[in-house]
This record gives structure tokens, C-alpha cells and sequence, in this order.
């Protein structure tokens, strides 16, 4: 079974789909790895130590291609790299904008299998290959560092000879996988955290990790949808979470927003009014830049200010902590090949919840 992984080419990606680890493993399975030389430099994975865990490197991209069953990826191909694909080959990288359009109406064109690792069910058998899990995790502990860089304050108390300094005030809008670890690294550094979920679930999660709940009485039983997930909102409902959060936004020195609703628009929960009531120097991390944004202001992939507070549009922070965010996609992966693989014969059954779930091309026809 030939894997190859090519270098990743979308701008900012330093992650790569399979470390050493990984690597080593599936070698050992008897499958044949191939990589780009350089694939993993940016991630801290360099050539040679690829090459000891067991891969072979090609110069180039084309070459590689030509020679894989199955290519991994972290971020899509381009259109001139799926023409690349040899016929019937797998794809198995993250498709995030891409259930429809030419992307992948071009892998099913090719005969191109094609798994999106962003459509892994949140399911018990398929938590070790939950991307969406591994990632957002990066992007809560980095988000709140992006924050406390910003942020013209400590976040911890200090007691020193030059005066006492109060701690930092930290509230997190979404308290899921990324919300969870925002208020797990705003606790560590010290910070007074508080947090607030429509799902009932989160509300016992925040509290263990030692935050206040905000507006628990705004939580709905039926907010959960049976995948897990949030629903949206109702008007009268978002109405008086909007005023929640205004209540409470007024005093927040960081406010870092995760919150997001699958196949929609991010819920806006910070209006252009709210902002206004903040304190000049505190700061919005909006994590959900890339999905419309939490906040009403917020540019994606931008860092704007708005009468002294400082919006920050996060966009794939997952790629700035490039060494332990491929460690951690790359235990997703080779946990996923794992399934896929049995003695080293790929099956591919749309009968499986997980592959049926995953696969968005298969046979020419776009699933
Ligand atoms: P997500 O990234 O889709 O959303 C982030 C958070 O925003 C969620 O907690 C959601 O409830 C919240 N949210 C949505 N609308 C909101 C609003 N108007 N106001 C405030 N918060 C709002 O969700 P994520 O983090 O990917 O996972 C959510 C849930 O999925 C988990 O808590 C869990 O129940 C389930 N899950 C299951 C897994 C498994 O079984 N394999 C793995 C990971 C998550």
C-alpha cells in the first residue's frame, strides 16, 4: 500500500498529515510511505528524521502522486494537483469549504475517494480520529495566548513590591472542545474565567474547570441536537442572550468566542453596541472569524480596533502550533488508515458509519 504526502502549499500551513510516529507505525505495517522533501520542516519534522521513521523521499509533488494509493493532506489540493491523482487513488485531507464546488466536482471527474477528516461522526468508535477535537484544542490554548499578548494587562494577580495588580477577567462565548481549553489555559495562567453555552451539558463542564457559568438559566434542554451539537437559536431566545452578554461583557478584559452551529453562519453574540460598552484595551478573540465571526466587527484573518478595543479575526491557528498539532491530526490519521487498512488491503465500505460519514467522492459520483 503506497501513502504519499505531499508538501502542504496553502499560505500559513506548517502542519503536515503524518509524523514520525505514525510513519514508523505504518511502516511497520507494511505500507510503503512516500514524502516531499521539506513536507515536514515547518512542523518540525525535518527530511532525515522523516527518512528514520521509515518514508521515502521524492523531489517532487508529481512524482510522489503518481506512485500513492492513498495522498494525505492537510488542507484540500488544488485543482492542478487533483489532476495529479492518479484515477481511483484516496484523498484523505480536511475539505472545509468544499461539499460542493469544483473541488469536488474535479475528485469525482477523477474517480478520486475522497474523505474529509472534518466529517468524522462525533461518535465514541471515532473519537482518536476526530480532527475537529484534535485541532480545536490547539486553537483554544493558542487563542488565549494570542489574547494575553494583546492585552495591556497581566493576566494573573501579582502581589510585588511595586503594588498589587488584580487578575485579568476572561470570558469564553461557546464552551465546547476549543471553549473547554480556552478556559483551561486562561485558568492556568491565572485569570478570572467565565464562560457561557446554549447546550445544558457545558455548564457542569465549565464549572470543573473551576470558571463561573454565566445566564445558566438560558440554557435549553433541547439546545443539544442528537450529533452533540448546538441548535440555532430561536429569536426570542437569542434576544435574551444578547442581553446576557451585554450584561456581563461590560466588565471582561479578554473575551475569546468559539461558538458556531454546523452548516450555518457563526451566531453573532457581540454586537457593534456591546463593543462599545467595553473598557478601552480589552480585546475579542473571535474564533469564528472564518464562519462569519462571533462578533458583529470582526475581519477574518484580521486584527482591527474599534475605540480601543482590539478585534482579533483568528483564522487556522492550529497552524501556528505546527509540531504538536501534527502530532496530534497525525494520530487522527493513522488511526483512520487503521480502519481503513486491514492487512494491507484498503476496504472502502459505504456501509460503515464512519467511512460512509467521511467520503465525499467515491466511484465518480459526488456523496
Ligand atoms: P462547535 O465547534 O460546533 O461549537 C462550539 C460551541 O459553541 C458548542 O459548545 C456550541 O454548543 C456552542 N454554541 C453554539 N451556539 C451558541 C450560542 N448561540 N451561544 C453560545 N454558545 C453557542 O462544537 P464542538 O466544540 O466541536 O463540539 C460540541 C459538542 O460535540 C461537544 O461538547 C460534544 O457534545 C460533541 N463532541 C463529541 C465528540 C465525540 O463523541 N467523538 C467529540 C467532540 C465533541
Amino acid at each position: 500500500m503506497n501513502i504519499g504526502i505531499a508538501k502542504e502549499r496553502a499560505a500559513g500551513e506548517q502542519r503536515i498529515a503524518l509524523g514520525p510516529e505514525s510513519i514508523a507505525k505504518l511502516a511497520k505495517g507494511g505500507a510503503s510511505v512516500f514524502v516531499e522533501r521539506g513536507a515536514g520542516a515547518a512542523a518540525g519534522f525535518p527530511d532525515a528524521v522523516l527518512e528514520k521513521a521509515g518514508a521515502s523521499l521524492e523531489t517532487d509533488a508529481a512524482s510522489l502522486y503518481a506512485k500513492s494509493a492513498i495522498v494525505l493532506g492537510v488542507q484540500p489540493p488544488t485543482l492542478d494537483e487533483i489532476a495529479l491523482l492518479p484515477e481511483g487513488s484516496v484523498l484523505i485531507s480536511s475539505m472545509p469549504a468544499a461539499t460542493s464546488g469544483d473541488l469536488v466536482k474535479a475528485l469525482a471527474a477523477r474517480k478520486i475517494t475522497a474523505f474529509a477528516l472534518e466529517k468524522v461522526p462525533r461518535i465514541t468508535r471515532a473519537q482518536s480520529m476526530d480532527m475537529l477535537s484534535s485541532q480545536s484544542t490547539v486553537s483554544g490554548y493558542k487563542a488565549v495566548l494570542i489574547g494575553a499578548s494583546a492585552l495591556p494587562k497581566f493576566l494573573p494577580s501579582l502581589t510585588t513590591a511595586a503594588g498589587s495588580i488584580p487578575p485579568a477577567r476572561v470570558f469564553v462565548l461557546g464552551a465546547g472542545v476549543a471553549g473547554l481549553q480556552a478556559i483551561a489555559t486562561a485558568r492556568r495562567l491565572g485569570a478570572i474565567v467565565s464562560a457561557f453555552d446554549v447546550r445544558a451539558a457545558a455548564a457542569e463542564q465549565v464549572m470543573s474547570l473551576g470558571a463561573t457559568f454565566v445566564a445558566s438559566d438560558l440554557v435549553a434542554a433541547d439546545a443539544e441536537t442528537k450529533g452533540g451539537y448546538a441548535r440555532a437559536q430561536g429569536e426570542e431566545e437569542r434576544e435574551r442572550t444578547l442581553a446576557a452578554i451585554g450584561r456581563h461583557i461590560v466588565d471582561q478584559d479578554l473575551v475569546i468566542t468559539t461558538a458556531l452551529i454546523p452548516g450555518r453562519a457563526a451566531p453573532v453574540l457581540i454586537t457593534k453596541t456591546m463593543v462599545g460598552s467595553m473598557r478601552p484595551g480589552s480585546v475579542i478573540v473571535d474564533l469564528a472569524a472564518e464562519a462569519g465571526g462571533n462578533c458583529e466587527l470582526t475581519k477574518p484573518n484580521e486584527t482591527i480596533r474599534v475605540g480601543g478595543v482590539t478585534i482579533i479575526g483568528a483564522v487556522n491557528l492550529p497552524a501556528t502550533v505546527p509540531f504538536h498539532a501534527s502530532q496530534m491530526l497525525s494520530r487522527n490519521v493513522l488511526t483512520l488508515l487503521q480502519h481503513l487498512i486491514k492487512e494491507n488491503t484498503l476496504t472502502i465500505d459505504l456501509n460503515d458509519e464512519i467511512t460512509k460519514a467521511m467520503v465525499v467522492t467515491h466511484d465518480g459520483v459526488v456523496v
